[in-house]
């Protein structure tokens, strides 16, 4: 399966959309936004840009791709009023990256709203066009294109943001197939406790050659003396998966229509959650970027997308993430049925408590 092309978000605005479905990671991404503000308001201090470059990558669609860059725009402004750092008027220019298939349009369709609504409340003053410090003017574009190479000229970018997207990997690890292309990670759809070590094995390697590929792109782009990327990786996915491949690998009683225990047997996520000390170990390796700040955090789970518990909060987001995946692979009749029972396997589990979503943040810096 060519990722590039069938991985997409479900786009839009509609009941199943990521833009409806994204509450849990805008969570997480408030929990951590002090340290992206932080870093970006001492990046700018220090600098002090006329024209600050900045990227989102795997920026998708919905709210939380406006709202990281609202966050971004305040606090530069806050820090420009404080400090008086320049009498000119800043400029900020977003690039927002994901996959060709992501929904740009409803980006851009959003983006006057939002940016007019931003001005007009900015820091507390209302009426910009007569402030004698005016607000950031913010231009965006998008970068179609994959992370996981070079997207942008050399030394253009000051800041790079990425959330929730790093843990997809280019590709299933191709070393998961034997000669016949048979997985070995059979009946299971990720790292299982009862997978053959060679499948953790295999996962790890993918993401070294992916994450030091990430590093070494931004390194190019990136201006040597200005260079932040603050990232997040989520463990809530691997949690999840584990409880749908219990469901798959158990074929539980609850009928899914006809899948067939090859597509079973065939399906593996592009997904891995690295362990601090592999991202740590990744970044020393490759050598362009020191880390700042990398921290470990427990993700709320008091957050509910309108969904009547949190098992079907997580089950409508993991849908409108992977449903793309799963109707490509085993056709569109089991989508609606399969999240239903996902949502309440996982309330199941919750009684339990054993799902504990963990993420993670890392800042980093370029070196000289
Ligand atoms: C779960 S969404 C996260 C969206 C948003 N950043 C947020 O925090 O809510 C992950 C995004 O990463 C994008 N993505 C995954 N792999 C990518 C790649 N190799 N290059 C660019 N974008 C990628 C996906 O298309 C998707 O839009």
């Amino acid at each position: 399966m060519d990722i590039k092309k069938v991985f997409h978000m479900i786009g839009g605005i509609g009941e199943t959309s990521y833009a409806a479905n994204s509450s849990l990671q805008k969570g997480a991404i408030d929990m951590v936004k002090h340290i992206t503000t932080e870093s970006i308001v001492e990046l700018y201090l220090a600098t002090a840009p006329q024209n600050l470059v900045i990227a989102d990558l795997g920026c998708s669609s919905g709210p939380n791709t406006l709202s990281v860059i609202g966050e971004i725009i305040d606090a530069i402004d806050r820090a420009r009023l404080k400090f008086m750092v320049t009498s000119r008027r800043t400029e900020i220019q977003v690039f927002l990256n994901d996959l060709p298939s992501n929904d740009f349009n409803s980006v851009f369709l959003a983006w006057p709203s939002f940016f007019k609504e931003k001005l007009s409340k900015c820091n507390g003053r209302n009426d910009f066009e007569r402030s004698p410090v005016p607000p950031p003017f913010v231009s965006i574009a998008g970068v179609p294109g994959s992370f996981y190479g070079r997207l942008f000229p050399t030394d253009s970018l000051h800041f790079i943001h990425s959330s929730f997207s790093l843990h997809w990997l280019s590709r299933v690890p191709v070393t998961l197939y034997d000669e016949d292309g048979k997985s070995m990670n059979k009946g299971k759809i990720y790292i299982s406790e009862s997978s053959p070590h060679l499948v953790s094995e295999a996962y790890l390697i993918q993401f070294q050659e992916d994450f030091s590929l990430f590093l070494r792109s931004r390194s190019l782009s990136s201006n040597p003396e200005e260079e932040w990327c603050s990232s997040c990786w989520e463990g809530l996915v691997h949690i999840i998966l584990r409880v749908l491949m219990l469901y798959y690998g158990s074929f539980s009683p609850v009928p899914l229509g006809d899948i067939d225990e090859e597509k079973l047997n065939s399906f593996d996520t592009h997904f891995y959650a690295p362990s601090q000390e592999e991202i740590e170990e990744e970044v020393r390796k490759e050598g362009s970027f020191a880390i700042d700040r990398l921290e470990v955090f427990e993700m709320r789970r008091d957050i509910q997308n309108g969904s009547s518990t949190y098992g079907t909060t997580v089950a409508t987001t993991v849908r409108a993430i992977q449903e793309s995946m799963i109707r490509h692979h085993f056709g569109e009749h089991i989508v609606n049925d399969l999240f239903e029972i996902y949502g309440r396997l996982i309330d199941e589990e919750m009684t339990k408590g054993e799902i504990r979503p963990i993420a993670s943040i890392v800042a980093m810096r370029k070196r000289l």
